[in-house]
């Protein structure tokens, strides 16, 4: 047990002879807005899904929400939502039936269930579409939704892996809106990660992985004055010795 929000000792997880994750060290605190930034196959989703007990470590013990994510499992899995890379809403449900069966899968009251889904529908601007299937929204929109459901039983630690690839700006700035306005109305963790720096930015620590390993961890602004760099950039190639755009398979 622990009062940070995930703590990871040695985590790591191998996929046959490939080693996605090494031995990860991390600890995020309450209420922190945190980055996982790196390139593609840095092993961010491996480490969001053993975070979320979806996947198995290899070797290493991890606590999310205060509970040991291999004993404890379901009271991670209460503790937490989730916002996978690809969306995993139901493209022919409605918007409200998607929310809907979420909130029977957690089995949220009916009455309560109704007021929380109109509270989300409105803080993320889909209440006019309450009705209308989800194949019909923009990218923006259900990615929107996603987050709507991944919050909806009121989760401690939010995970979004990859939230905004493949939005335009707009819809970036919308969602990013949203999540922090969530932060300060709810007080929740927020983990995120991203390829991209600008992303990464605004959050109050990062930690930048790069094939498995965490090779910098703290607050942009320190880990920039730390490799006498102006850009996240400059910090994974400073870290590295190779660029963050090219360093992965795209
Ligand atoms: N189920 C799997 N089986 C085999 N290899 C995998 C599997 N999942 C991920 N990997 C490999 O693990 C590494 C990390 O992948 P991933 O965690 O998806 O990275 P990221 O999310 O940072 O792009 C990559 O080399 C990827 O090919
Ligand atoms: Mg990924």
């Amino acid at each position: 047990m622990t009062a940070a929000a995930i703590a990871a000792r040695g985590l790591g997880k191998d996929f046959g002879s490939i080693r996605a994750l090494d031995a990860l060290d991390l600890e995020v605190r309450e209420g922190e807005f945190f980055g996982f930034l790196g390139p593609n196959g840095a092993g961010k989703t491996t480490t969001v899904h053993i975070l979320a007990t979806l996947l198995a470590p290899s070797r290493g013990a991890a606590s999310v929400a205060g509970y040991d994510i291999v004993r404890e499992d379901l009271q991670v899995r209460r503790g937490i939502g989730l916002v996978f890379q690809e969306t995993t809403l139901d493209r022919d449900l409605t918007v409200a039936e998607n929310l809907r069966f979420a909130a029977r899968l957690w089995s949220i009251p009916g009455r309560a269930a109704a007021s929380r889904i109109e509270y989300l529908l409105r803080q993320f601007a889909l209440l006019e579409r309450r009705g209308d299937p989800v194949r019909t929204l923009s990218g923006g929109m259900r990615r929107a939704l996603d987050i709507a459901r991944g919050i909806l039983h009121e989760p401690r630690v939010l995970f979004l892996d990859e939230p905004t690839a493949g939005l335009d700006p707009r819809a970036r700035r919308g969602l990013w809106e949203v999540v922090s306005g969530l932060r300060q109305s709810l007080g929740l963790t927020v983990f995120l990660t991203t390829h991209y720096v600008e992303e990464a930015e605004p959050c109050d620590r990062v930690a930048v992985l790069d094939r498995g390993r965490l090779v910098a961890l703290g607050p942009p602004a320190e880990l920039k004055r730390e490799a006498a760099v102006s850009s996240l950039e400059g910090v994974f190639l400073a870290r590295t010795g190779h660029p963050l755009a090219e360093a992965g398979a795209s």
